[in-house]
């Protein structure tokens, strides 16, 4: 090749690097001081922290914005999204990372087309897609074919539901129907105290309802993790967020089509558990943490928890038991009883469905008196919400095991997967009972006219009750009738649990033709 041909070659390459750098400024060193001021990192440098060192690979680097009236001279470099793959832990994953320095993130139909092209990779190559969220929203100068840009995401969002992994992080503003997108994905994170999502903003509330409220108030990590559920997780700054992410993936499949990867554990599977013996007391009434059951039991007692700081009266997380990723369903008796409500049926059929989906077993561990009482919870549609559980166990075709550590009784017995439900091993602890109700209420009714007639009616009350607590307050006369498979020894649940999850590790289990069911939503 001559001189003058190679010295034109390094003119058109020096001129691509320009280019290229150029769009990597983003939107220039005083926005991304501010950005920094704000305790948020870049879109870059995001993406940085969150892949394996140096696997980043970009695409749509030199996508421009759809033009128009209100977009001459306008520079969006990058279009206000970082898009591309790269590797966490050695697996592929999709990412997009929208860029608050260009524009405020503001969602353009090319920026969308963007993130549609790395969504359809990853599905494609059957891959999760991960979303950093930090954007304005729609972009005000491009208007309808910015709210079509949100059409083609949040398309995408549903269709490729179940499909692969999808999650979430906001690490800025997400508001309007913004929201949805990561709404209709599988998890949704938050940065503490710099981001919120909300549908109207606390302008547009104040001129229609005349409430006062701050961003934060309205729609911050606090509120959608405690009150709302529309979050999953949450963490002090950007870098913990992105942390939580990495272990996340860690108990996920790459897509429906796999199973999640087995961990090499040291924690023995044979290793007993009699710390359980001084958790739970057979004594009813005597409330305790099931969470401090389930880290026993779990690989190197690590329980990673979704959803921890709302609807507690029910706990949802994964762990590893013998490297097998698990989901972890539980009541908890330490809130509310342990009592099912309406956000805890929400809570558990949503994390049920999660881990059916991408081929993770199901754990179950019951102690539970029944659903909540009450007139709120029936008028709120306890009924519709409920159901959610029972139909999420039942759809679930994934390895479903029960353990009953301590009371089952009525509806709830049948929500928390039992054999009826779909169960494919049932285990209980001696101090168990699986009945219609407690032995108190139950003893109420069946004898109220014998109770009543007497002339000494505590007496009598007092024998029935321990007259029904022999019958039915015990596991053994569910067990006799094949509901349950075995009463264990606590101490040895652990060895039990690992034992059962692999002789379940090929289980296969059909189900009649549907397009789809019909979920109560
Ligand atoms: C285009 C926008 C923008 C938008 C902000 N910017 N919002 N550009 N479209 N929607 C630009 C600003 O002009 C500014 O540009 C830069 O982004 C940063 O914005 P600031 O206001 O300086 O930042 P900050 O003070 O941090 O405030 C952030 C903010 C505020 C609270 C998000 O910008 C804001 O309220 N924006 C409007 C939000 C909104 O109403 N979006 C539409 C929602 S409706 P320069 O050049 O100065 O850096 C919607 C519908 C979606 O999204 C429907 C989907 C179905």
């Amino acid at each position: 090749m001559s001189d003058d041909t190679i010295a034109w070659m390094n003119e058109l390459t020096a001129e691509m690097e320009e280019r290229r750098k150029r769009i990597e400024r983003g939107g220039g060193e005083a926005r991304i001081k501010k950005q920094h001021d704000a305790n948020k990192m870049t879109a870059r440098e995001r993406i940085d922290y969150l892949l394996d060192e140096g696997s980043f690979v970009e695409l749509g680097v030199f996508t421009e914005h759809l033009g128009g009236d209100m977009m001459k001279g306008v520079e969006a470099p990058g279009e206000g999204v970082v898009a591309g793959y790269g590797q966490i832990d050695g697996r592929t994953v999709f990412i997009f990372s929208q860029d608050f320095t260009v524009l405020g993130g503001s969602l353009g139909k090319m920026h969308a087309q963007k993130i549609a092209k790395v969504m359809d990779l990853a599905v494609k190559t059957g891959a999760p897609i991960i979303g950093l969220n930090d954007s304005a929203g729609a972009r005000i100068q491009e208007g309808v074919d910015s709210l079509s840009g949100y059409g083609e995401v949040f398309y995408r969002n549903a269709i490729y539901s179940g499909v692969v992994p999808q999650i979430s992080a906001i690490l800025g503003p997400c508001a309007g129907g913004a929201v949805y997108s990561p709404a209709i994905t599988d998890f949704v994170l938050m940065s503490r105290g710099s981001s919120y999502m909300f549908i109207t903003g606390p302008e547009v509330i104040k001129s229609v309802t005349k409430e006062e409220v701050s961003f934060e108030e309205l729609g911050g990590a606090d509120v959608h993790n405690r009150k709302s559920g529309v979050a999953h997780l949450e963490a002090e700054g950007d870098q913990a967020v992105l942390e939580l992410i990495r272990e996340l993936l860690s108990y996920l499949p790459q897509s429906a089509k796999e199973k999640p990867p087995l961990l090499n554990s040291r924690d023995p599977v044979n290793r007993e558990t009699p710390e359980v013996l001084s958790i739970v007391h057979p004594d009813q009434r005597r409330p305790y943490h099931m969470h401090e059951v389930i880290k026993v039991m779990v690989d190197d007692q690590h329980f990673f928890e979704i959803q921890p700081e709302f609807a507690k009266n029910i706990i949802c997380g994964f762990a590893h038991l013998g490297g097998q990723s698990v989901g972890i369903v539980a009541n908890n008796p330490r809130f509310m009883a342990g009592t099912l409500n309406i956000d805890a049926s929400d809570k558990a059929a949503r994390f049920i469905r999660t881990c059916d989906c991408f081929n993770i077993p199901i754990l179950t561990f019951v102690d539970v008196t029944g659903f909540l009482p009450g007139v709120a919870q029936e008028h709120s549609g306890i009924i519709r919400h409920g159901a959610k559980m029972l139909y999420a166990y039942a759809e679930a075709s994934v390895p479903k095991i029960t353990l009953i550590t301590r009371k089952s009784y009525g509806g709830a017995y049948l929500a928390m997967n039992s054999r009826d439900m779909g169960a494919d091993v049932v285990l209980a602890w001696p101090t168990s009972a699986v009945a219609v109700m407690g032995a108190e209420g139950a003893a109420n009714i069946i004898y109220r006219r014998e109770i009543n007639s007497s002339d000494n009616p505590e007496a009598i009350r007092a024998a029935k009750i321990a007259e029904y607590k022999k019958n039915f307050d015990n596991p053994y006369s569910a067990a006799a009738r094949g509901y349950i498979d075995d009463v264990i020894d606590p101490k040895d649940t652990r060895r039990q649990l690992i034992r059962h999850l692999r002789m379940l590790s090929d289980k296969t289990e059909s189900r009649p033709y549907k397009k789809h069911g019909n979920i109560p939503l």
